[in-house]
């Protein structure tokens, strides 16, 4: 079943009271409220600025921007806000206002880290998307909160603008969740896509990605995996409730990826795409980041350019889906602003008692069974296939499908084989002496196939 989020932009901002019965004592809704609850802004930036945006041209009068925190601030002002917001390069001028909530949207650890604990230990509720400091502070942070009696979101922090994360928190929390799946890096998926559908070498899909501003000049974060396990052990955190460090959780590069193989990913009716994947099973944690074949007509295989795509498994509820922009102004500040009205009403209803975290500390494997790809690039020569299979037979791994196309230069040959279900660490150390034969010109590339 696909729950997907089509509400429009208006709709998420200005909720329309609900009805009441003619009898029933009014209920204070956000907009009757004559005490505002009063926001500072820390980082004017892409995402910053845009939640400003939004917050200046709200008529509702339920948050109020008082402060803008910047470095450099002078350069960052701007007509549109109100001249009573302060303008300030002075965190202490944030720490010491009457803000009820500060967004901090500066990114990066430090000073990010200092800045929130400061405002939660000041007793101010905090809004983030900051997926770093989520990723590696994020449950201390939570308990710092709750021993605050204040509350800490990060609904933005995870795929932008896909409310995923407030969909665990709340339209999800009845299950019980025991995997979550997902495209979480725009960048990867828009060069994985460009390969598929233009054939077009890795290097100038990385070169167009850059031109157009979905990937930075140094991409390593994003084609290496380090970003999409940082917000894979968001979700985990999330709808897992288990603490696991992005270091713990495996990631492959897309790097290796070619075009071929997008031709041979067809022939076996899938595409590749980078998964990032968890799965709490009993005491362990199945996790890991990187590029893998999906059928080309699931809804990962769907997934074009730099959308992401989050599904979950629950005991009770299935499977659902998320998909929407990951990134950009806009989508991630309205995702920002939701976490603000939330925090907003629930600060409304008083202070909050104090409920320590429940969170396991699971063990964390990449020790996941699947089918698997295998690529070579040899020079040609009798007896490869025999030698390879040799090798897999010996680790007792099991050839499903043997795949060459016609046309290449006998000096630098791709072919495929197809293995069966097997574990990782069974496949492993056949990877390693196959990719040291002296016909293989590059190691031997293993994708996991996902069914
Ligand atoms: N952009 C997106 O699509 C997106 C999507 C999801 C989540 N996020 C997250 O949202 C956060 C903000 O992202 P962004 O794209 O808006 O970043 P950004 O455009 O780089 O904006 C950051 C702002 O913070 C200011 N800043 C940075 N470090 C500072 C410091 N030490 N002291 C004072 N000011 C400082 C920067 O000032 P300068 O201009 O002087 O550098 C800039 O105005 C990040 O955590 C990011 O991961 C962004």
């Amino acid at each position: 079943m696909i729950k997907m989020s089509f509400q429009s932009r208006e709709q998420a901002l200005h909720k329309t009271p609900p009805q009441q019965a003619p009898d029933a004592k009014p209920v204070p809704t956000l907009r009757d409220r004559s005490a505002a609850c009063s926001v500072a802004l820390v980082g004017f930036g892409t995402v910053g600025r845009s939640v400003a945006k939004i917050l200046c041209e709200r008529s509702d009068g339920a948050l109020r921007l008082t402060h803008i925190y910047n470095r450099n601030v002078e350069g960052k002002k701007q007509p549109w806000v109100p001249r009573d917001v302060i303008w300030t390069e002075d965190y202490n001028a944030i720490l010491n206002s009457s803000a009820d909530i500060v967004i901090e949207l500066i990114g990066g650890l430090a000073p990010a880290d200092e800045f929130v604990r400061g405002a939660l230990q000041a007793g101010k509720s905090v809004v983030t998307a900051n997926k770093q400091l989520i990723a590696r502070h994020g449950p201390d942070l939570m308990q710092l909160a709750s021993s605050k009696g204040c509350q800490l979101e990060f609904g933005a922090s995870v795929a932008g603008g896909v409310p995923v994360l407030p969909a665990l928190r709340t339209g999800l929390c009845g299950d019980r969740l025991h995997g979550i799946a997902g495209i979480l890096n725009g960048t990867c998926n828009y060069i994985l896509s460009r390969l598929e559908s233009d054939r077009i070498p890795f290097s100038e899909a990385l070169e167009e990605a850059q031109a157009r501003g979905y990937a930075e000049a140094d991409a390593s974060e994003d084609l290496d995996g380090g970003d999409a396990r940082a917000k894979l052990s968001i979700l985990a955190l999330a709808g897992l409730h288990v603490r696991v460090a992005p270091a713990d959780i495996r990631a492959r590069t897309i790097r290796t990826i070619d075009a071929v193989d997008f031709d041979y990913a067809a022939e076996l009716g899938c595409t590749i795409r980078q998964i990032s994947r968890a799965e709490l099973r009993e005491e362990t944690l199945f996790a890991e980041v990187g590029p893998s074949l999906v059928p080309a007509s699931s809804p990962f295989g769907r997934v074009q350019r730099n959308l992401n795509l989050v599904l979950t498994s629950g005991e009770y509820g299935g499977d659902m889906a998320f998909m929407g922009a990951g990134a950009g102004g806009y989508p991630t500040a309205v995702a920002v602003v939701s976490d603000l009205m939330f925090v907003a009403e629930s600060l409304s209803a008083g202070p909050r008692e104090h409920r320590p975290l429940q969170l396991a500390s699971p063990k964390v494997s990449c020790d996941f069974e699947t089918p698997w790809y295998l690529r070579f690039w040899v020079r040609d020569q009798p007896g490869i296939i025999a030698s390879l299979a040799a090798i897999l037979s010996a680790h007792q791994l099991n050839i499903d499908a043997v795949l060459q196309k016609p046309g290449f230069d006998k000096n630098a040959l791709p072919f495929v084989i197809t293995l069966e279900p097997c574990r990782d660490s069974q496949l492993h150390p056949a990877l390693q002496q196959m990719s040291t034969q002296p016909f293989a010109l590059r190691p031997c590339l293993a994708l996991p196939i996902l069914r």
